[in-house]
């Protein structure tokens, strides 16, 4: 399984383009015998998804479901389910049915005393004031012999209400991931994402900082990714860093440069810089057990997975590919290589990175794309010069990066490596191979 982040330094450079095409690309490569291929595109964008549109194909479910659903899980079923045990014992008690020494009360009262009352803000259910209030005494209440202070409040509170409604989100609090893909025959990939954007409501804003929730979020892509042999992720330039920057530690990214004019290749060697920077300190972190938070979380799950070392090769093999875009002439890349090499020269780095970052492919500024683009499709079956193109990224994709181009190598090597024509083939080729294995 290859999990492909696709990113750029803003909006607008060709990220989602690029992904939509190279998905297109790997799924043809894979195509056998009508049977559904094993590509997913994942769009990330969770301020302005536009893949479903983009495509025409709306999948049943969208992330506004699924952080509908996870919401669910963490802050409301957990909670509730805390609240419920409180409030439960608490009347027990009061009814004469647990005893001041039962275990299951003084568990209750330290619940009671610590839970996280910040959580009840992420809930849609109306708990009532009661509810609050109860929470409110809790800086009096020291041992069962001042619950007896409680009781018209615990009196009052409506507790099979809660406890029915703590049913209705168990039941709804684990995400199906077959109920997100969505298969498009005509491109012959599958996709899952967004249809609204779910940063507009406030509650998610919110949510998508939350460590638990993300870590849910995170685990629901692993079982995306498990899924397919090659997943692709549009992931935003923007806003939700935090995500990217946990995408970023997945085996390949592939940096779309905007190669359109002087200051957006400055750009983009920017973003080089800052996707070096943030690699190389989480890598020390991870290396030093130093990672926090939902980082930390997120390796531990990947190391239990799949072993300390598996992650560690990974995380230090970690391909890197650079994808030029909106190309005119080859003279600007040439200068583009001339510049990259110098600022990785000047901040000590061109040595280490030079056979490490390798040149995947490049797309001129084409008509063809920002029109068949705006018109709803993709461009992958429109010119076949472009397919080429794309075809070879997909392949740089399959490979093990020795035909690739790296940094290191002389302009010329590289130019003509992107400018070979007869790549076509390798489409052909892998679906020969993989119809002779099936
Ligand atoms: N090589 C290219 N030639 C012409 N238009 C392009 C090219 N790459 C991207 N575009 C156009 O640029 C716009 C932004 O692309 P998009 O993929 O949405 O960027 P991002 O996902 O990075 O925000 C789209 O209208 C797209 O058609
Ligand atoms: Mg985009």
């Amino acid at each position: 399984m290859a999990i492909i982040s696709i990113i750029g330094p803003k909006g607008g450079i060709g990220k989602t383009t690029l992904s939509i095409n190279i998905a297109a690309a790997l799924a043809g490569a894979q195509k056998i015998k009508g049977a559904k291929s094993r590509v997913c595109l994942i769009d990330l964008d969770l301020r302005l998804p536009t893949i479903s549109s983009i495509l025409d194909s709306h999948p049943r479910k969208t992330f506004y479901d699924l952080f509908e659903t996870l919401a669910n899980k963490t802050h409301q079923s957990d909670t509730l389910q805390t609240v419920y045990r409180i409030i439960s014992s608490f009347k027990s008690y009061l009814d004469g049915d647990l005893s001041a020494n039962s275990r299951q009360l003084a568990k209750s009262l330290v619940l009671y005393k610590t839970i996280d009352t910040n959580l009840f803000h992420f809930f849609d259910f109306e708990f009532g004031n009661q509810v609050y209030d109860l929470f409110l005494q809790r800086e009096k209440i020291e041992s069962p012999a001042h619950l007896q202070t409680l009781a018209p409040l615990l009196l009052s509170i409506d507790i099979s209400g809660i406890k029915a409604h703590m049913g209705h989100m168990q039941e709804n609090s684990r995400p199906l991931v077959e109920d997100y893909v969505n298969f498009i025959e005509e491109y012959g990939f599958s996709i899952i994402g967004g249809e609204v954007p779910i940063m507009g409501k406030k509650n998610h804003r919110k949510r998508i900082n939350e460590p638990v929730f993300l870590q849910l979020f995170l685990e629901f892509l692993n079982e995306v990714c498990e899924k397919f042999d090659h997943v692709i992720l549009d992931t935003p330039a923007g806003g939700v860093n935090h995500i990217s920057s946990l995408m970023n530690i997945l085996d390949h990214v592939i940096l779309v440069f905007d190669m359109s004019n002087r200051i957006a290749v400055s750009g983009s060697l920017d973003a080089l810089h800052s996707f070096i920077d943030y690699y190389e300190e989480f890598l020390q972190d991870f290396n030093h057990d130093r990672l926090t938070g939902l980082d930390k979380a997120y390796v531990n799950r990947l190391v239990a997975a799949n072993g300390h070392r598996a992650v560690e090769e990974t995380l230090r093999n970690k391909k890197i590919g650079l994808l030029f875009n909106r190309c005119q002439g080859n003279d600007e890349i040439s200068d583009c290589l001339r510049r990259m090499r110098e600022y990785l020269d000047t901040l000590d780095k061109y040595e280490e990175y030079k056979n490490r970052i390798r040149i995947v492919g490049m797309m001129p500024q084409h008509k063809i794309i920002h029109i068949t683009n705006n018109r709803g499709a993709l461009f992958y079956d429109k010119d076949k010069e472009l397919r080429q193109r794309v075809d070879m990224v997909a392949q740089s994709i399959h490979c093990e990066n020795s035909s690739v181009p790296s940094l290191s190598c002389s302009d010329e090597e590289i130019l003509q490596y992107l400018e070979a024509k007869n790549k076509s083939g390798f489409v052909a080729r892998l679906g020969r191979l993989a119809a002779s294995f099936s």
